[in-house]
């Protein structure tokens, strides 16, 4: 087992690609945190059952990762249920298109806020324990949108290129304490953050992937188990493209 008692934090996973997420690691015989919003807290509380039903020690955090205050009061929670926090995903998210000559810095700031300063705050709070423990796995989701210039993704592909300076440096400043973080790059996976399209501009973008089609959710959760697992310990600051080869 890849993850066999290590305490993960996924955010945002009560639904989409963080669900699949929670559901990889747990197989490998992890404990999760589930977090998510308030807002979202049905959806939480039913992987959580699903999670349990398969022998999975797993509990719903509510906390909104814009929050400094809520993120700190989840990490202690999480460290006094579990002992730790071995690995951390970055993965909540949200998208708004727009085009930059007619943006608007409401719009700017709300992504940016989830998508960047998040996965900030995240990292910082559970980095102290991590330091400690000389162990951690911090995974990103950025996107295929921070790898070249789509019209339309100037809020989110800001955000996600943002990501991945993140990542960097906090794979330069912890790489001696045993801490890996690295990022994802997926290109467009079937879940609500597309799927909200409509079909003739889905059909439209599905005509431009190589693959022929969307990525199931379980298959970028299985290079989020990789990066999350013992099996990646000397990679680290890398960037992983999944796009079913958009970018040939
Ligand atoms: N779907 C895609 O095509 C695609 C492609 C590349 C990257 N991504 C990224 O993958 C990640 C997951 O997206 P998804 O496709 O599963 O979308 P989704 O909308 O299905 O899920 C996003 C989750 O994040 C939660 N969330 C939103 N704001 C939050 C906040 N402030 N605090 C805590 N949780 C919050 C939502 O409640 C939801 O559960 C996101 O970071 C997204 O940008 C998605």
């Amino acid at each position: 087992m890849k993850t066999r008692d290590r305490v993960a934090l996924v955010t945002g996973s009560g639904q989409g690609l963080g669900k699949a997420v929670v559901f990889a690691l747990a197989r490998e015989g992890a404990k999760i945190a589930l977090n998510d919003l308030s807002f979202n807290e049905k959806k939480a509380l039913e992987t959580v059952e699903e999670l349990r039903a398969m022998g999975t020690e797993a509990e719903v955090f509510l906390a909104d990762v814009t929050q400094e205050a809520e993120v700190d009061t989840m990490v202690d929670t999480v460290i006094k249920r579990y002992g730790r926090i071995d690995i951390l995903v970055n993965n909540a998210g949200i998208n708004r298109d727009g085009l930059v000559h007619k943006g608007n810095l409401q719009t700017w700031s709300a992504v940016l806020d989830v998508n960047l300063t998040g996965p900030f705050i995240c990292t910082k709070a559970v980095l102290p324990s991590m330091r400690k423990n000389n162990y951690g796995r911090i995974v990103n989701i950025s996107s295929l949108t921070a790898r070249m210039g789509i019209v339309g993704t100037g809020y989110y592909a800001t955000t996600k290129s943002g990501l991945i300076g993140l990542t960097r440096v906090t794979a330069a400043e912890n790489a001696t304490k045993g801490i890996t973080c690295n990022a994802l790059a997926p290109g467009y996976i079937k879940t609500d953050m597309m799927l909200k399209y409509p079909e003739e501009q889905l059909q439209a973008l599905i005509a431009k992937i190589p693959a022929g089609r969307l990525a199931e959710p379980e298959e970028i959760a299985e290079a989020v188990l990789f990066m999350a697992s013992d099996s990646s310990a000397y990679i680290t600051g890398a960037v992983l493209d999944i796009n079913g080869g958009y970018l040939i």
